[in-house]
């Protein structure tokens, strides 16, 4: 077998043979990589507030290291007013109390180190908080901070505040207009989010000086990476044009205008040498909403020292009518995500990389979204979407929960809602005439509370995630799914995560394989080909809560083949038992 070019495989060079911040790590390490998302809130909380931090993360790390994974990503944990739950920062180099502080994290980047594990941190800079001392300054028309921001005058001929007056019709991605009047000035500021989320403007030079030396900040402070939050706007057109309105709608979408603009490669450019971010040790992955295949291929070619990977959309925007709001749901079948996902498998095969993902803190919990989260088929569905996702070409992102076959929360009521997105779109949908049903309908799906319930450590009081008052409820099914439970049990969810994190590291054709998507039209089948000169793999897999029976002619010769993992271990034969899945090696 040929050795990772860095991994934990045994006889290969580990992270304790060559120590964390020294130049010896091979380039691009993190193609063997397995990367777990920490929405910090949720996870652990140490000091009994209701809300997770700092400390209770790295009181957990071996739950990590079990794992087996090697990086974790940190959702903010920076000094916010929290209206978005800390994706709008007021203060970049300190920590919010409520997570802890600067020494936390400190022990947190020293914890994580010792266990293997490497740190990146979420960098939001296409917005800071309306409390960020820079907004507050940029308020002065007269301050040299005013053109940081996106300050503009009400559209010519109408008074400010008036309906209509905003400079531009765009709609906030949180619902309502993206622009805010300022009373004081008679102007308005753009938030593509909140009201307390400005948008940086990044033609200013100086912004982007001060974004960079702040980044360089964190990687002197030991950080490996940084994962970027809406990267793909921080370059708009200048004219900032009018977006079309949908029939019966108010606003436009500012998509046109603000999503891949035109210097947004300069920007990741300058950035990368800037930081020093094509170093080698660090990891770099933009969140791209609106990425195109095409787009992706030149931001993540490493000759173009942009960024090493990048967030698509393409599979998780699949549910939504064409050009609607999230909320506005469509079947999904299986053959189109399939073919989603083979498209920016074929699309990075010769050049870049892809990252892999089934959910995060927006999306709801794969295993509801994506498989079966009804008793009989919860654990089998989220042992298949893992292997699934973990067998294409790419960096597999884990979800915190997603190892437990976590799922959607069972919400009453908007009041048990905390997500300003879905408050906010609740109040304005039900202002436009939606049906109150319809809207909890929606939300029930794709609100983003779903996945931010906190995480299940046990079936104790509130899941043992905090011995006071959680700021969200914790699932009423912690009882069952829980991590205590999945460790002991050799087949769990979180076990076969776990085997999945290994095959990784250990086998050259899931890292770099070349993909193959066999029966792209197969309604329950999803099946998957990795070759190399020194072999394939095969994956199996039944993505329905039916049986079903492939066809031998269908696949690839499997006479003599080894099953590496299974769903179901034992079981042979092309039959295959609701949402059941195999990984075979041949030859
Ligand atoms: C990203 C974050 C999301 C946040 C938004 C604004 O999409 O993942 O949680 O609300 O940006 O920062």
């Amino acid at each position: 077998m040929i050795a990772p070019i860095w991994g934990r495989v045994a006889g290969v060079t580990t992270s304790s043979d060559a120590p964390f911040g020294t130049g010896s790590r091979p380039a691009q390490w993190w193609r063997t990589a397995v990367v777990y998302q920490v929405y910090p809130r949720s996870f652990a909380d140490s000091d009994g507030d209701g809300v997770g931090d700092l400390p209770g993360i790295t009181a957990h790390l071996d739950h990590l290291e079990r794992l087996g994974v090697d990086v974790l990503w940190l959702s903010p944990v920076y000094r916010s007013p929290m209206d978005d739950n800390g994706y709008d920062i007021s203060d970049y180099q300190d920590i919010d109390p409520l997570f802890g502080t600067l020494a936390d994290l400190d022990a947190l980047i020293t914890g994580c180190h010792a266990h293997g594990i490497r740190l990146v941190m979420d960098l939001v800079v296409n917005h800071t908080s309306d409390e960020h001392p820079w907004f507050v300054e940029s308020r002065d028309p007269t301050s040299p901070k005013r053109d940081w921001y996106w300050w503009r005058p009400p559209r010519p001929g109408h008074e400010p505040g008036t309906e209509g007056a905003e400079p531009t019709n765009w709609e906030s991605i949180f619902s309502g207009s993206a622009w805010q009047l300022d009373e004081a000035s008679g102007e308005y500021y753009l938030h593509l989010f909140s009201t307390k989320q400005p948008d940086l403007n990044w033609e200013n030079p100086q912004v982007r000086q001060a974004v960079y030396a702040m980044m360089r900040w964190w990687v002197d402070r030991g950080v490996d990476g940084f994962r970027m939050d809406v990267i793909d706007l921080i370059s708009r057109d200048p004219a900032l044009p009018d977006g079309p309105v949908p029939p019966g709608g108010r606003f436009g979408s500012p998509h046109e205008a603000v999503a891949n603009g035109p210097r947004l490669e300069e920007f990741l450019t300058e950035m990368n040498r800037e930081v020093g971010l094509g170093a080698g040790h660090l990891l770099t992955v933009g969140e791209m909403p609106g990425v195109t295949i095409e787009l992706a291929r030149r931001v993540t070619d490493p000759r173009r020292h942009e960024l090493d990977m990048v967030f698509s959309f393409a599979h998780v925007d699949l549910d939504v009518r064409p050009g609607g709001p999230k909320w506005d749901i469509v079947p999904l079948p299986l053959p189109r995500l399939k073919r989603t996902l083979a498209d920016w498998q074929e699309g990075l095969a010769d050049v870049g990389w892809n990252s892999l993902y089934w959910n995060n803190h927006d999306q709801p919990r794969a295993v509801t979204r994506f498989g079966d989260d009804s008793p009989e088929h919860r654990v089998a569905s989220a042992k298949t979407l893992g292997t699934v996702l973990h067998l294409h070409r790419g960096t597999p992102y884990v979800y915190q929960g997603e190892e437990l076959g976590m799922t959607n929360a069972p919400f009453g009521s908007i009041a048990e809602y905390r997500d300003i997105e879905s408050i906010r779109y609740h109040e304005q949908a039900l202002l436009s005439g939606a049906l109150p049903d319809a809207v909890m309908a929606a939300l029930a799906l794709k609100g983003r509370d779903n996945a931010r319930t906190p995480m299940q450590w046990d079936a104790g009081p509130h899941a043992g995630f905090t011995t006071g008052t959680p700021w969200l409820p914790v699932n009423p099914n912690h009882v069952e799914v829980n991590a205590e439970a999945a460790r002991a049990d050799p087949s769990s969810v979180f076990n076969h995560y776990r085997a999945l994190i290994a095959l990784r590291h250990d086998h050259p054709l899931v890292v770099d394989g070349r993909f193959e998507l066999l029966l792209p039209d197969h309604p329950q089948l999803w099946v998957v080909v990795r070759e190399g000169a020194i072999g394939r793999l095969v994956v199996l897999a039944n993505c329905s809560s039916q049986p079903v029976t492939a066809a031998a002619g269908d696949l690839p010769d499997l006479a003599g083949a080894t099953v590496l993992l299974a769903t179901h271990p034992g079981r042979e034969g092309l039959e295959l038992l609701p949402w059941e899945s195999r990984v075979y090696e041949v030859g």
